[in-house]
């Protein structure tokens, strides 16, 4: 049989883990996983939200609306657009990938330029989809050279994955206008923000420019990356249709249960209490990490100049190597970029959403 293959590969972040596991199990010691993407201080604590669902439901066992569920998609207007959007312009998909792959697939530029330092999985959906890919090297160079990216799109992630930086949300904001304001189509890919910002009025001062596409997933600010459930948001309706038709095409609609779970945690009392029982347990944690790298001088501080540590990630001065000498699974830096791999050798970027404690112990 012939076969059409991409050229994409596998995430080096899922070997890595399999990898280290073999080593747990050849050593009989003990390893720390911080090469994963995920908050792992605890659980989103589901007990009492699970008994307000109907299981037996035809509502929820059959076809879902192609868009996604109108209760979910209205949650979603209050929770991340201060109700300011409307649901028209929310599309449902299955996770942020599966965002990033539709609009990808759906927009008509030139290339899509990603930050210097990106995570990886953006490079393979453009190597399927046998798109243009390029990089920025950060948003003061994007500033200055604007009228360059004026036919393409750019994705901005901040906090950044991998660096777990964030940048002052005012600058960014004006940015995005402009990149907006000149024609360039911007990718709001920022999946780790919720986690973090109770007032965060990103989204509320961008939703309604005409080229500004976000892209959403419940994987990291309310821990259901198993569920499989994200959302698109444009004001361009074309672009809103063409993504439902594909996604019908794809994969028929999204997962009822994933959305009904989401909808009840959102607009119940019990569901709010589980996010925010969730979110803080995970950022005290994340706090107390971060402050112990700098307290250590391992938190490698010249990626921090312009911005502050704040993801669910932070690079370290020690590279992938030696962290795993000291039974700590991390992913090199220069795994991130195709700018300088060397000199990004010498970093890793670790998790640093983790109990507090076992990350102690274990550096
Ligand atoms: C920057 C970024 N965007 C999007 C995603 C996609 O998440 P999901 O497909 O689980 O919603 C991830 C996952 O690691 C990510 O790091």
């Amino acid at each position: 049989m012939k076969i059409k293959k991409s050229g994409a590969t596998y995430s080096k972040i899922t070997a890595i883990g399999e990898k280290v596991k073999m080593l747990e199990k050849e050593s009989g010691k003990k390893y720390l996983y911080l090469n994963q993407g995920v908050n792992a201080v605890c659980n989103i604590n589901l007990t009492e939200v699970v008994k307000l669902i109907d299981f037996n439901s035809r509502d929820i066992q059959v076809y879902q609306p192609m868009k996604g569920r109108p209760l979910l998609k209205q949650a979603i207007n209050k929770y991340y657009f201060n109700n300011a959007s409307t649901i028209e312009n929310i599309l449902i998909t299955s996770g942020g990938m599966s965002g990033l792959d539709l609009v990808f697939q759906s927009i008509d530029v030139d290339k899509i330029y990603l930050p210097q330092y990106f995570w990886g999985s953006y490079m393979n959906i453009i190597k399927v989809r046998n798109l243009r890919g390029d990089y920025y090297f950060n948003f003061a160079e994007l500033e200055k050279n604007i009228e360059q990216y004026k036919n393409s799109a750019l994705v901005i992630c901040d906090p950044n994955n991998p660096i777990g930086d964030k940048y002052n949300d005012e600058k960014l904001i004006a940015l995005i206008t402009k990149l907006n304001n000149i024609g360039a189509t911007v990718i709001i890919d920022s999946p780790y923000r919720k986690v973090f910002l109770d007032d965060d009025t990103l989204y509320e001062s961008v939703y309604n420019l005409p080229n500004v596409i976000i892209i959403e997933s419940f994987s990291k600010s309310i821990g259901l990356s198993g569920q499989r459930i994200g959302f698109v948001h444009t004001i361009n309706q074309d672009l809103n249709n063409e993504l439902a038709i594909k996604l019908m095409y794809a994969s028929n609609g999204v997962n009822g249960f994933a959305q009904i779970l989401v909808e009840k945690l959102f607009t119940t009392k019990v569901g709010i209490k589980a996010i925010n029982n969730f979110r803080l347990t995970t950022t005290t944690d994340i706090k107390k990490n971060i402050e112990f790298l700098k307290t250590n001088n391992l938190l490698a501080i010249k990626f921090y100049k312009n911005s502050e540590p704040k993801g669910i990630f932070a690079v370290v001065n020690l590279s992938e190597k030696e962290l795993l000498e000291k039974q700590i699974a991390s992913v090199s830096l220069s795994f991130f970029t195709r700018i300088d791999k060397e000199e990004a050798e010498k970093y890793a970027r670790i998790c640093v959403s983790v109990p507090h404690n076992e990350f102690v112990n274990f550096f």
